[in-house]
């Protein structure tokens, strides 16, 4: 529905035609009342969880839990993720390799041998990198960091071994646990209950032998950025060689200064930045960002720098205003009807993204690796760029009415604000479709209100 809403909304600088008037308020409507979890650029996108039960044991089994971020650009950021569930019986953990509870809970009805944890709805942490090589397996200990599909699947895989008590020990009386949580580490996710599928097969590392696992199922999760109930996190601004405006982002986009509250955010001349950014003594993972008219923690600038004959280029830079962090394996997805002829990007990887056949709009960008896919604090500003060459396809191309902005930008996989389409910097002596756009900006607001209303 954002998608719809978003293209729409990029279309009233193209056409600014009845349609988008009467469909506009409808699709603005939408956007506020979806709960979905469903993303139109990775409709399959998900985290998979899958129980392995490699054996069983006295009172129980040892399955090795794997999680495969499916997702094309969303990925799991330190500090990592938490994965939780219910037991269905009275079952115990006697011992987690590559990972551990975060709980031990109640073990008192157990003499001798204490399990690990006794918790009815237990949460499992990855463990941090370099820990000792007799409690790791493989895929485990990268601190609960979860690369994105796109930009490297051999890091988009977690796993840990449990060895579970008190619980059935063949695949007839075995119960699979249920309510499964993700936390990433806020909310966004919602897992689906775990289903029994056909076992996995091991091949052996001289591929010469094949193993299969007594019994697994699969769980999975998607993710919905309202779910996530976050306030935008990231913001466009944009400008021309054509025309001297810069759009900035818009006022109050992901909050407002508050004179009256300080430490809100923080003035980058303010003497004392060190001592507010990294309080002594004081936990700092609430976000700080500087002091700006949009307070976002990221801005993404899009530049229209250059047009030749045959070619055009646009020059982007991610902004970090947030001082207390580093985006590491940064992505931006953007969406623009000209990556379906992308000449070459500059200082970035890319990948053009097709969820179904037929898009070929929509592209993804990350960092260099050990260049610039760091993307560092605000300490003096931490800023990537890159610079992209379209080929002009003479039948679309046009800096006519918005057409060389994008009509989508996605930071980590969260959308970012755009400007109102009216806003856009214009081609001098362009026709005065700011009225009309204008109006029906308004016009869909109003029935919006409306609608809501009634
Ligand atoms: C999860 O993602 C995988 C890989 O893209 C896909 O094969 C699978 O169908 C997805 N599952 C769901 C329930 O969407
Ligand atoms: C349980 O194992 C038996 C073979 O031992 C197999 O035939 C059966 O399909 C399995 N059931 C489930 C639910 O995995
Ligand atoms: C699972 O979660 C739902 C909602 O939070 C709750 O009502 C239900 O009792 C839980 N089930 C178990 C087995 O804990
Ligand atoms: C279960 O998950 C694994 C790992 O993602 C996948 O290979 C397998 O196809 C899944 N099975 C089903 C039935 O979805
Ligand atoms: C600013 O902060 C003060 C004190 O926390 C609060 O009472 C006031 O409502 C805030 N104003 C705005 C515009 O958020
Ligand atoms: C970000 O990276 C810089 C340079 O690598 C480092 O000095 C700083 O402590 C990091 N900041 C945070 C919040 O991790
Ligand atoms: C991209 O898709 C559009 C519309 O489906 C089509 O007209 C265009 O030729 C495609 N471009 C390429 C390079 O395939
Ligand atoms: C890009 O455009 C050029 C010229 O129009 C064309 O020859 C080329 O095939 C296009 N590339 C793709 C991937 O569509
Ligand atoms: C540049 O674009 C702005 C709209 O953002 C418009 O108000 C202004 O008139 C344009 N400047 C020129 C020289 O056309």
């Amino acid at each position: 529905m954002v998608s719809l809403w978003l293209s729409t909304a990029g279309s009233v600088v193209h056409r600014g035609d009845f349609f988008t008037i009467l469909l506009l308020p409808l699709l603005l409507c939408t956007t506020f009342t979806s709960t979905e979890a469903y993303d139109a650029l990775d409709p399959i996108g998900n985290i998979t969880i899958k129980w392995d039960v490699i054996s069983w044991t006295p009172d129980g089994y040892i399955a090795v839990v794997t999680m495969y971020n499916f997702q094309q650009y969303r990925h799991i950021q330190a500090p990592g993720w938490i994965l939780g569930w219910t037991w269905a019986k009275k079952e115990v953990i006697w011992n987690v390799m590559g990972g551990q509870t975060t709980e031990q809970g109640d073990c008192s009805r157990f003499k001798g041998n204490i399990p690990h944890c006794c918790k009815k709805d237990p949460t499992v942490v990855d463990l941090l990198p370099g820990t000792p090589y007799n409690q790791q397996i493989a895929n485990c200990c990268s601190g609960g960091v979860l690369t994105s599909w796109a930009q490297d699947p051999e890091n988009a895989i977690s796993s840990f071994q449990l060895s579970v008590g008190s619980a059935g020990t063949t695949n007839k009386t075995v119960k699979l646990p249920k309510n499964f949580t993700l936390k990433a580490p806020g909310p966004g996710y919602t897992c689906g209950p775990a289903k029994i599928v056909k076992p996995t097969k091991f091949i052996t590392k001289d591929k010469r032998r094949t193993t299969q696992a007594l019994m697994t199922w699969n769980v999975t999760c998607t993710y919905s950025q309202f779910l996530a109930q976050k306030t935008p996190t990231c913001c466009v601004s944009l400008s021309s060689f054509y025309n001297n405006t810069v759009v900035n982002c818009p006022t109050c986009t992901c909050g407002c200064q508050n004179k009256t509250e300080p430490g809100s955010c923080v003035d980058p001349n303010s003497p004392h930045l060190a001592s507010v950014v990294s309080p002594p003594g004081k936990a700092t993972n609430t976000p700080l960002v500087r002091c700006t008219n949009h307070m976002c923690p990221i801005r993404v600038h899009w530049h229209v720098k250059l047009q030749y004959k045959e070619y055009w280029r646009v020059k982007i830079t991610i902004t970090n205003f947030n001082y207390r962090m580093n985006y590491s394996q940064w992505n931006l997805v953007v969406q623009h009807p000209n990556f379906d002829n992308v000449t070459q990007v500059f200082s970035f990887n890319f990948k053009p993204l097709t969820p179904y056949v037929g898009l070929n709009d929509t592209g993804m960008l990350w960092g260099v690796k050990f260049y610039n896919d760091l993307l560092t604090s605000a300490g003096p500003l931490g800023n990537v760029q890159s610079e992209v060459l379209f080929r002009k396809d003479k039948s679309s191309f046009t800096f006519d009415k918005g057409w060389a902005f994008p009509r989508r930008i996605y930071f980590n996989g969260d959308n970012c604000v755009m400007p109102p389409p009216d806003a856009y910097p214009w081609l001098p002596n362009a026709s005065s479709k700011l009225i009309f756009s204008l109006l029906s900006t308004l016009l869909g607001t109003l029935a919006c209100v409306a609608m809501l209303l009634t």
